[in-house]
C-alpha cells in the first residue's frame, strides 16, 4: 500500500499522506513525498500543489521510533524535503486537518500558505521528547509569529488551536473544508502569479527585537526547566533566529537538535512516550471488550480528593454529583471547588464562562437516593475499611445495576471492599493523586472479580479525564505507595546514620525530583505518614526507624503545624536545629555512630529500594510491565521525567549495582530489603526489562 497518494485535481497536484495511525514521516513517507514533489514539479499540467493528510489528520511529526534508531537521518530527511519544496517554483498550500505536529508542522511551515480546519491543532511538541524541532521549526515559527510567541509555544510544546494559530500568523485561514479551500487557494495563487511566500524569508517580526526578552524568559523558566537540556537549547535557537544570519541560525538549530538527540534525556523521554501508550493496554482483556459509556458520575465524599475528582468530570463536560454526609461538609467541599476554579480564572488559565460551565455540571447532594442515575460512583471518604464497607453497601443498594462502583483508597484491600456488594465484578479502584484536579496520574486497581468491562471502563477514564492511566493489581499500597515506603523508609535510615534532612532533599532535588522525601513527608503530614506506618505489619527481622514516630509525637506534623523535618515560614522551608537534636538523639539511642554520608551514597540508597520493590511488583504481576512503574513515578511521585522513571534508571545504572546496594541494605534492615529475584535473574541474563 502506498503511504503517499498522488492525484490531480485539475491543475493542482494533491499529495496526501496516508500512513496510519498518525501519518508520521517515516522513511517511506519521506521517500513518497520526495517522489510526489518531483513529479509535480516536472509535470507541465501541474500549476500548484496541496499537501494534506488522510483520515482527518495532517502529520503528527517525525516517526519517533526512527529518532531513536537514527533512520530519521537517512535521505531524504525532512530538511531534504524542505529544500526540495522551497525549490519548486509553484505555489504549495498545506491543508491542515486534525493535528500538524513537530516535523508535520515543519512541513506545513515550509508550504507557501496554510489553511486549517477550525478544530485543527498545530504545534512543536519536540521538547516533550527531549529534543527540539530539527527541521527549521524554531526558525520558521519565530519568523512568522515572533520570538515571544515562539518562546512560549516551543518550550512548552503545547498544541495551538487553529484560531490562535491564525492570530499568531502561523496559518493563513480557517476553513470548513480545509482541503477544498487549499485547492482553491493553490489554483488562485498560480493563476494570479502571487509571489511565493517562504516563512524562512519572512523577517518583519525578527527585525528590531529587544534581546532582553531572552534573558527574562530564561529567568522565568529557571525552576520549571531545571536540569533539562532541550528547553534551554530552544531558547538559544529562537534567540539565534533574531540575532544571526538566516543560514547561521538554521545551522545553529541543526547542531542544537543533534546535541539533544544524542542526550540521555531524549532516550528517557522517548521511553516515556511509548511507555505511556503501552500502559493503557491490558493484555488479558478480550479484544471485543467495550468500556461502558460514562455520561454521568457521582463522587462520595467532598473532601480533599472528592472535590478534585468531581472537577475532573466537570472539566470533561460530564455531569457529576457530589455526595456528603451533611450540608455543612458539602458546602465546605463545594466552596473549595469554587475557590479552585476562581484561582484558575485569576491566573488566566480558565475563562469566566468556562468556570460557570464547569460549576453548573457539579451538583451537591446529601441523599444517597439522588445518585441512582450515575454510570460510575467513586468513593473518596476517610481511609477506613469500616467506613468504606458501609459506603459500598449503600452504593450497591442505590446505584443503577449497570453502574461501576469505584474506590479512591490509597492502600486498602479492594477485594474486601468489593465483597460487601452484590456486584463485585463492577468494583474497581480508581486511585487519583492529590491535588486530583491537577495531578495527571490515575492508578486503577483491579480486584479479583473486576470484569473486563469494568477494567476497560476505568482505563477509558484516562482519555475521558485527560489522565495518564496505569493498571495495578490489588496489594498493600498498589504500585506507587507500596514502593514509596522503602524510599521514604531509607531516607530515615540515612538520617539515623548521619545525613540531615537538607542534605537528603538537596540530593534528590538535584537529581530532579520535584521535592525531596522529607519535604514530601512534611507536605503530606507526618500524622498521616505515621498512621500509615502504624498500620503496616512487618516481619520480625525488620524494623522501621523510630524517627517518624518521634517527629509525630513532638507535634511536628509538617507544613500544617509550621514544623516537621523543617520549620516553615508559609511554605518556605527553614533548617531547624531542633530536628537535628531529635535525629541525633535517635542515633544515640540506637548506638549508631553518625558519619559523613557522601551525596552519591544517598542517591543510590534511595533509588535502589524503590527499584527493588518495583521488581517484586513486576514479578508478582501487580504491574503489567516495568515501564508502567516509570509512568506511575513520573506522573504521580515527582520523579524527573527526563530520567525516565526508576525502572529505566535502574537498567541504565546496572542491575548488578542495584543488587550490590540491596545486599548491603538487606544485611542491616531485614529480609524485605534483600535483592528481588527478578533483578538477580536480569543481572545474570544480561537482559533488560522486557
Ligand atoms: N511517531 C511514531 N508513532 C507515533 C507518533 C509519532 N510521531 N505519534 C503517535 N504515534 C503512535 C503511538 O505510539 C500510538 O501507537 P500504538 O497505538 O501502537 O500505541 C498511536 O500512534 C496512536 O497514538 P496515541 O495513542 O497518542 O493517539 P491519540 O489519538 O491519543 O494522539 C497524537 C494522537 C496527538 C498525534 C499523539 O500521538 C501525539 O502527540 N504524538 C506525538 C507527536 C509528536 O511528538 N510529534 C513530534 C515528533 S518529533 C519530530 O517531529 C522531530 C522533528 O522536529 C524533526
Ligand atoms: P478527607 O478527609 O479530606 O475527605 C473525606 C470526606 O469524606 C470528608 O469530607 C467526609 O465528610 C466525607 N465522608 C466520610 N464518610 C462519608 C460517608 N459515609 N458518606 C459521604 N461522605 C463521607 O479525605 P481525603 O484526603 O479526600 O481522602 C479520601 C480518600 O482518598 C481516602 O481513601 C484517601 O486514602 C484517598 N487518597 C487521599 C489522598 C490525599 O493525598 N489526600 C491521595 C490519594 C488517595
Amino acid at each position: 500500500m502506498p503511504v503517499v497518494n498522488y492525484r490531480l485535481d485539475g491543475n493542482v497536484a494533491v499529495i496526501e499522506i496516508d500512513h496510519p495511525p498518525v501519518n508520521a514521516t517515516s522513511i517511506e513517507v519521506r521517500e513518497g513525498i520526495a517522489v510526489a514533489l518531483k513529479d509535480a514539479a516536472a509535470d507541465p499540467v501541474v500549476e500548484a500543489l496541496v499537501i494534506a493528510g488522510s483520515r482527518g489528520i495532517f502529520i503528527a511529526g517525525a516517526d519517533i521510533k526512527e529518532i531513536s534508531s537514527g533512520i530519521s537521518n537517512k535521505f531524504p530527511t525532512l530538511r531534504d524535503l524542505q529544500a526540495q519544496m522551497e525549490a519548486v517554483p509553484k505555489p504549495i498550500v498545506a491543508a491542515i486537518t486534525g493535528t500538524a505536529l513537530g516535523g508535520g508542522f515543519e512541513i506545513a511551515l515550509t508550504c507557501h500558505w496554510r489553511i486549517a480546519a477550525a478544530d485543527a491543532k498545530v504545534g512543536l511538541p519536540e521538547v516533550k521528547l527531549g529534543i527540539l524541532p530539527g527541521a527549521g521549526g524554531t526558525q520558521r515559527f519565530t519568523r512568522l509569529a515572533g520570538p515571544e510567541a515562539a518562546l512560549e509555544a516551543i518550550t512548552s510544546g503545547n498544541p495551538i488551536p487553529a484560531k490562535r494559530a491564525l492570530e499568531l500568523g502561523l496559518i493563513d485561514a480557517i476553513a470548513d473544508d480545509a482541503l477544498a479551500d487549499a485547492v482553491v487557494l493553490a489554483r488562485t495563487a498560480a493563476a494570479d502569479r502571487r509571489p511565493l511566500r517562504l516563512a524562512s524569508e519572512v523577517d518583519d517580526k525578527i527585525a528590531a527585537v529587544d534581546t532582553a526578552i531572552f534573558g527574562a524568559f530564561r529567568k522565568k523558566l529557571a525552576s520549571k526547566a531545571r536540569g533539562q537540556l532541550a528547553p534551554w537549547k530552544i531558547i538559544d535557537c529562537i534567540e539565534a533566529a533574531c540575532t544571526r544570519t538566516r543560514e547561521e541560525a538554521f545551522n545553529f538549530e541543526r547542531e542544537a537538535f543533534n546535541e539533544c538527540r544524542e542526550s540521555p534525556q531524549r532516550k528517557a523521554l522517548i521511553h516515556l512516550f511509548f511507555a505511556e501508550r503501552e500502559a493503557k493496554k491490558v493484555p488479558d482483556l478480550p479484544a471485543d471488550t467495550r468500556p461502558l459509556p460514562i455520561r454521568s458520575a457521582a463522587i462520595v465524599g467532598a473532601g480533599t480528593m472528592g472535590g478534585g475528582i468531581a472537577m475532573n468530570f466537570a472539566n470533561a463536560g460530564i455531569p457529576v454529583q457530589l455526595l456528603e454526609l451533611s450540608q455543612e461538609a458539602l458546602d465546605r467541599g463545594l466552596g473549595l471547588i469554587q475557590k479552585n476554579y476562581a484561582a484558575s480564572v485569576k491566573r488566566g488559565s480558565l475563562t469566566e464562562a468556562g468556570m460557570e460551565r464547569a460549576l453548573s455540571l457539579i451538583q451537591g447532594v446529601t441523599d444517597y437516593d439522588a445518585i441512582n442515575g450515575a454510570d460510575i460512583a467513586i468513593e473518596a471518604v476517610f481511609e477506613d475499611m469500616k467506613v468504606k464497607k458501609d459506603v459500598f453497601t449503600r452504593l450497591d443498594a442505590v446505584c443503577a445495576p449497570h453502574a461501576i462502583l469505584a474506590t479512591n483508597t490509597s492502600s486498602l484491600d479492594v477485594d474486601a471492599i468489593a465483597a460487601v456488594t452484590q456486584r463485585p465484578q463492577s468494583v474497581i479502584g480508581t486511585h487519583f493523586f492529590s491535588p486530583a484536579n491537577v495531578m495527571k496520574l490515575l492508578e486503577n486497581v483491579r480486584s479479583k472479580h473486576s470484569s473486563p468491562q469494568t477494567i476497560a471502563t476505568a482505563m477509558s477514564l484516562g482519555k475521558l479525564l485527560n489522565k495518564v492511566v496505569v493498571l495495578a493489581g490489588n496489594c498493600d499500597g498498589f504500585i506507587g505507595n507500596r514502593m514509596l515506603q522503602f524510599y521514604s523508609g531509607e531516607a530515615e535510615f540515612l538520617l539515623e546514620e548521619g545525613a540531615t534532612p537538607e542534605q537528603i532533599d538537596r540530593v534528590m532535588e538535584g537529581f530532579g525530583f520535584a521535592m525531596g522525601p522529607l519535604a514530601v513527608r512534611d507536605l503530606a503530614g507526618n500524622d498521616v505518614g505515621y498512621s500509615i506506618r502504624k498500620a503496616r505489619k512487618i516481619p520480625a527481622d525488620e524494623r522501621f526507624s523510630p524517627i517518624l514516630q518521634r517527629v509525630f509525637e513532638a507535634g511536628r506534623l509538617g507544613q500544617k503545624s509550621g514544623k516537621g523535618f523543617y520549620r516553615y515560614d508559609g511554605r518556605t522551608r527553614i533548617s531547624d536545629p531542633e530536628i537535628m537534636t531529635l535525629i541525633e538523639g535517635v542515633s544515640r539511642d540506637l548506638g549508631i555512630a553518625r558519619r559523613e554520608i557522601p551525596d552519591e551514597e544517598i542517591l543510590v540508597r534511595l533509588l535502589c529500594p524503590l527499584v527493588n520493590e518495583g521488581a517484586k511488583i513486576v514479578d508478582e504481576g501487580i504491574a503489567i510491565r516495568a515501564s508502567d512503574i516509570d509512568i506511575v513515578y513520573v506522573n504521580g511521585y515527582g520523579f524527573p521525567s527526563y530520567k525516565g522513571g526508576p525502572m529505566f534508571w535502574a537498567q541504565d545504572f546496572g542491575f548488578d549495582k542495584v543488587i550490590a546496594t540491596m545486599q548491603k541494605l538487606g544485611a542491616t534492615h531485614g529480609r524485605r530489603w534483600r535483592p528481588a529475584p527478578l533483578l538477580e535473574r536480569l543481572a545474570a541474563s544480561g537482559k533488560g526489562w522486557s
